[in-house]
């Protein structure tokens, strides 16, 4: 897969990012991989640029992002596209954001089968622009065989609302005899979130320079490493990615214990 990525998939590849790459793959590479994207507005700011120029130069790390994970053999890269909060936003900017999958999906989805990444999303539908939820759900659909990368966009996604929804299912299964107080425990609980059926992230990426969580899953993240950096999501280049990993590599995972 590496091998792939090294001699033919990316004429741009740089000697330097050869070698990283090279180095990180003699280490075991983070089984999943969280980013929240930040930064979009502030890089189309110092350009002079409006806000969704911005998001749509981001849209394009998405793919360059996707492509290196999979290649590294990363499992699941889930990224933070779009908030329950972030509908706050001026009406042109979320109608925008809402039509990136669409152009992603419909510039990239080709690229993404051929190479077996397949795309899921996690958030709460319903209140979704149809067109948006029917380019994500033909996606999943076209790749759901696909055994490479599990490319999981969190798209109108919210930690608190997703831990309060699975607490309201739990009580509701308890009250109906379906599920025992005394079968409740952490793994049981996990099985109730939108993250059924992914690890818990090994490695989360913060871009921008905010050092916060801004309601990203909460509950997943309580032993992930965390990596933070100044760039702007837009400026998140392949480098990047390869020196977050390489920061995870390096680090202790003890879990609680010593
Ligand atoms: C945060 O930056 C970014 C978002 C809320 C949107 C993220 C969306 C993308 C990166 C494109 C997603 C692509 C697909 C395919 C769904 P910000 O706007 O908060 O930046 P700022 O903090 O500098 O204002």
């Amino acid at each position: 897969m590496l091998k792939k990525f090294i001699l033919g998939k990316r004429q741009k590849t740089t000697p330097t990012l050869r070698d990283k790459i090279e180095k990180i793959n003699k280490l075991p590479v983070p089984e999943h991989v969280a980013i929240i994207m930040d930064g979009n507005g502030r890089w189309a700011k110092k350009r002079a640029l409006p806000r969704i120029a911005g998001h749509h130069e981001g849209m394009k790390v998405v793919r360059n992002t996707t492509m290196l994970a999979n290649d590294l053999g990363i499992k699941t890269l889930t990224l933070y596209a779009f908030s329950t909060e972030n509908w706050k936003r001026p009406k042109n900017e979320v109608e925008y954001i809402m039509k990136l999958p669409e152009e992603f999906l419909g510039t990239f989805l080709p690229e993404l089968i051929k190479n077996n990444v397949q795309v899921k999303m996690m958030g709460y539908k319903d209140q979704l622009p149809v067109h948006t939820l029917r380019a994500i759900e033909k996606a999943m659909e076209e790749t759901k065989y696909n055994t490479g990368l599990i490319l999981n966009f969190a798209l109108n996604y919210g930690s608190r609302a997703e831990i309060l929804d699975a607490v309201k299912q739990v009580l509701n299964d308890n009250k109906n005899g379906i599920l025992k107080e005394t079968e409740l425990d952490e793994k049981v609980f996990s099985s109730y979130l939108m993250t059924a059926n992914y690890t818990d992230p090994d490695l989360l990426i913060r871009t921008s320079g905010e050092i916060r969580l801004s309601n990203f899953m909460l509950w997943q993240l309580a032993y992930s490493e965390l990596w933070f950096t100044d760039v702007l999501w837009p400026d998140f280049s392949e480098e990047h990615l390869l020196e977050a990993i390489e920061a995870f590599q390096n680090r202790q995972r003890r879990f609680g214990g010593i």
